[in-house]
């Protein structure tokens, strides 16, 4: 072969990575295009079901549903179905854009524990209502980190909904922070269903999901969260058990 065999070099590594980012700039682009006239569309159909609803032509008091009500109840049903798969591309869209969109942290000092047990107490509620019980143990001292508050809280409360996804009524989650040398550490566990061996190299990829209906972003978007503040999420899991998901992020310098 004659020399002309191509390398690739770090100017190709970066013209790569640029190709990369333009297409993921124009995808996030396109999402958003989307999103605008499928709320339209939603905002437009629902307003032909109201018509439809104060037609009076649907009414049951009036006797025996004629062909014509009929032919109207079925046309409802439909559009029903069509506002419920426009809800759904909705949620698709939004999860793909919390994945893939721009992530400009707001970074500022903040105490981890704060940040958690402001989202416990955000998500109490939600864990009441599916019956399970939240324990808390939270480290004696502050741990303070360069942490954008609202996105960390993102993170969790992903975390949060995919353990008590993983439970049925009953069970327990815990939520413990704590020091790991000189970084803060989270770790949310559940008495759920726990992961499978074959599944635990697939769970953080994008779009793996086991759940009807799961879109399979959280978990990635959750480690995309984590990474962008230099830390790194694990987890540990036994089948018929449950997991354990440990969150470590760098304390700021001199913290503790
Ligand atoms: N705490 C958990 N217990 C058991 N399985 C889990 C747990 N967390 C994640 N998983 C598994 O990892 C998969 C991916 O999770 P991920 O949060 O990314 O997607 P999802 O929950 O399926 O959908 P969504 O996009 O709505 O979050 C889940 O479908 C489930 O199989
Ligand atoms: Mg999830």
């Amino acid at each position: 072969m004659s020399g002309a065999a191509k390398q690739s070099g770090p100017a190709d590594e970066a013209a790569g990575k640029s190709e990369v980012e333009e297409l993921g700039r124009l995808l996030g682009e396109l999402a958003h295009e989307i999103k605008n006239p499928l709320s339209t569309m939603k905002v437009n159909l629902k307003l032909v079901d109201e018509e439809l609803g104060d037609s009076g032509i649907l009414d049951s008091d009036k006797g025996v549903p004629g062909e014509k009500q009929q032919r109207l109840a079925r046309a409802r049903r439909k559009i029903a179905v069509i506002l419920k798969e426009a809800d759904r591309l909705e949620q698709i869209l939004g999860s793909f854009l919390r994945y893939a969109g721009r992530m400009e942290l707001q970074l500022a000092s903040a105490d981890v524990n704060e940040i958690v047990s402001e989202m416990i107490d955000f998500y109490s509620p939600q864990a009441r209502s599916h019956s399970l019980t939240v324990r808390q143990y939270l480290y004696k001292e502050s741990l303070v980190c360069k942490a954008d508050a609202h996105m960390l809280k993102q993170a969790l409360l992903n975390l949060l909904i995919n353990a008590q996804q993983a439970m049925s009524p009953g069970g327990e989650l815990m939520i413990r922070t704590g020091r790991d040398g000189d970084r803060a550490q989270i770790q949310i566990c559940d008495t759920g269903s726990g992961i499978a061996e074959d599944e635990m190299g697939h769970i953080f990829e994008a779009y793996y999901s086991s759940r009807a209906g799961g879109t399979g972003l959280g978990l990635p978007t959750a480690k995309r969260i984590i990474e962008a503040h230099k830390g790194q999420v694990s987890v540990a899991s036994a089948e018929g058990k449950g997991s354990c998901f440990t969150i470590r992020l760098p304390l700021s310098a001199g913290a503790g």
